[in-house]
C-alpha cells in the first residue's frame, strides 16, 4: 500500500484516485476549487460516470480515499500524481500552465522523496519540464524521480476501463520509479509496458491519433459506399474480421468529439510540425472530421429544401453515449446551423440536458422523453446512439409524426426494418431512402 496525492479532481484525477484507492492504496485527491472539493466530500460526483459514486462512498468509508484543497498535509506522501487540464491553445498546442503551477506546488510542498507522476495528455519532453521546475523551486532536499503514466480511459466507461485495460504504460528513467509504479499498478491484473519517458507521452497522443485514423478512415468509406451503393455497416464487419485490422472503432458517423480527439490530435500535428515534420495523414483525419459534421444537414436540405420554419427533433446531445459531456460534440455545430437557418428545435437527451443548456443555442427547447420531442416533427435528426434512442419503437416515428423523416448520424436502426414502414430514413454510409 502505497501513500498517494492525486493533483487534480477533473475526470482523469477523479476517476485515478478512486481506482487506487479501489486496490488498497491510501489515497488524498487534491483540487483548488473548494466547491468541488465540498461536493467530493458529501459523496457527489461532479461527473457523470457509471459506479463512480459507489465508489467514491465505499472507499471514504474504509478510510482508503479523502479530498482535499492544496494543503501542506496533502502532499506528505510516496507518490504524487498529476491529473491537472491540458486545455487546447488557439495555435492547436497543449496548454501546459496548469501543469506547471501543480511542479511549482509540489516543489514548495514535499518533505520527503517522491515519485511524481504524469497522467494528464502532456506533449513529448513535459515530464522533464516538470522535473526541471521541481528542481528549480525545491525547498527541501529531497529526491524526486518523474515517471510517465498516461491514461486510456474512455467517459462512460472509465471504472470498467480502469480495471480492464489493455495495458498499463509506465514512462521511467531510472528503476526506483518504475518498481514504485509496478507496484502501485500491480492489483490492477494488466499487463504493465514499461518504456523511456519520452514513448511514453508519445504513445498516448500517437494511440488516439491512431483511433481517430480508424473513424475519418471508415468515414471516408462510408461516403464512397454511399455513391456506389454498398453498405458500410457490412464493409466495416469485413474488413473488422481481419485480425490486423480489428473490429472496433470501425462505426461510421458524423465524426469524433469529445475531450480527447479533436484536442490531442490538433496537439500531436503540433508537436510534429515544432519537430520539423509535417504528419499529412494526421492532417487529413482532423479535415474529414470537420466536413464529417455537415453531412447530416447536407442530407436533409437536399431533402427539406429549406429548414425555415421547420419543426426539427434532435435525439441525443453529448458527444457520445452514457456521458454528459458536450466537449466537441456534433450536436453543437449541427444545432447552431439549424437555428442559423431558421429551424425551431426541439432536444432530447437522457443525461446532457443541463450540460447542453449551457452550450446550445438558448432558443432550443428541452423535453424529457423522446415521444414528446418527435411528435408532429418535420425531421429528425439523430445524434447520438443512446440506448434510449437505438431500442426507441420505429413504429412511434410513424404514430406521431406527419410524415417521418429521420437523418440518422449513427446507424442507430436496421434498414431492413425501416423498409417495413413508410419512413424517408438517411443514414451514413448506407443506401435506403426511398
Ligand atoms: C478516447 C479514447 O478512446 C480513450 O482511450 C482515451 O483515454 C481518451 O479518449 C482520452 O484521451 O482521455 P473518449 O474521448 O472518452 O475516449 O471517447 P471514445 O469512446 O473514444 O469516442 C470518441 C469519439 O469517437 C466519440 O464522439 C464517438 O462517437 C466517436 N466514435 C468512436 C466514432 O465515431 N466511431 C467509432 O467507431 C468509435
Amino acid at each position: 500500500m502505497k501513500k498517494i496525492a492525486v493533483v487534480g479532481t477533473g475526470y482523469v484525477g477523479l476517476v485515478t484516485g478512486v481506482c487506487l484507492a479501489e486496490i488498497g492504496h491510501d489515497v488524498t485527491c487534491i483540487d483548488v476549487d473548494q466547491e468541488k472539493i465540498d461536493l467530493l466530500k458529501s459523496g457527489k460526483s461532479p461527473i457523470y460516470e457509471p459506479d463512480i459514486e459507489e465508489l467514491i462512498s465505499k472507499n471514504v468509508a474504509s478510510g482508503n480515499l479523502r479530498f482535499s484543497l492544496e494543503t501542506q498535509d496533502a502532499y506528505e506522501v510516496d507518490v504524487i500524481y498529476i491529473a491537472v487540464g491540458t486545455p487546447q491553445k488557439k495555435d492547436g498546442s497543449a496548454d501546459l500552465q496548469f501543469v506547471e503551477e501543480v511542479a511549482k506546488r509540489i516543489a514548495h510542498r514535499v518533505k520527503n522523496d517522491v515519485v511524481v507522476v504524469t497522467k494528464s495528455t502532456v506533449p513529448v519532453g513535459t515530464n522533464h519540464f516538470i522535473l526541471k521546475m521541481i528542481q528549480e523551486h525545491l525547498q527541501a532536499e529531497v529526491r524526486v524521480d518523474i515517471a510517465s503514466n498516461p491514461e486510456f480511459l474512455r467517459e462512460g466507461s472509465a471504472i470498467y476501463d480502469s480495471f480492464n485495460g489493455d495495458r498499463i504504460v509506465i514512462g521511467v528513467e531510472n528503476d526506483r520509479a518504475a518498481l514504485i509504479l509496478e507496484e502501485i499498478n500491480k492489483p490492477f491484473n494488466i499487463p504493465i509496458f514499461k518504456t523511456d519517458i519520452r514513448s511514453a507521452e508519445l504513445i498516448k497522443y500517437a494511440a488516439n491519433a491512431f483511433l481517430a485514423t480508424k473513424i475519418s478512415f471508415i468515414n471516408e468509406i462510408a461516403s464512397i459506399c454511399e455513391k456506389v451503393g454498398a453498405n458500410v455497416e457490412d464493409v466495416s464487419m469485413g474488413m473488422g474480421k481481419d485480425q490486423r485490422i480489428g473490429s472496433q472503432f470501425l462505426n461510421a458517423g458524423i465524426g469524433y468529439g469529445g475531450s480527447c480527439f479533436p484536442k490531442d490530435t490538433n496537439a500531436l500535428l503540433h508537436i510534429a510540425n515544432e519537430a520539423g515534420y509535417q504528419f499529412q495523414i494526421l492532417s487529413s483525419v482532423v479535415k474529414i472530421n470537420e466536413t464529417q459534421k455537415s453531412v447530416l444537414i447536407k442530407k436533409a436540405k437536399e431533402r427539406l429544401g429549406t429548414f425555415h420554419g421547420k419543426k426539427i427533433a434532435l435525439l441525443g446531445l453529448s458527444f457520445k453515449p452514457n456521458t454528459d459531456d458536450m466537449r466537441e460534440a456534433a450536436s453543437i455545430d449541427i444545432s447552431n446551423q439549424l437555428v442559423e437557418e431558421g429551424a425551431n428545435i426541439i432536444a432530447f437527451d437522457p443525461v446532457a440536458k443541463n450540460a447542453a443548456k449551457k452550450i446550445l443555442h438558448p432558443t432550443i427547447q428541452y423535453v424529457d422523453c423522446i415521444k414528446e420531442a418527435i411528435q408532429d416533427a418535420d425531421a429528425v435528426f439523430i445524434l447520438t446512439e443512446w440506448k434510449e434512442i437505438v431500442h426507441f419503437p420505429i413504429t412511434n416515428y410513424v404514430k406521431l409524426m406527419k410524415h417521418p423523416i429521420i437523418f440518422d448520424g449513427r446507424n442507430c436502426y436496421h434498414l431492413e426494418e425501416i423498409s417495413q414502414h413508410s419512413i424517408d430514413y438517411y443514414s451514413i454510409g448506407r443506401t435506403t431512402s426511398k
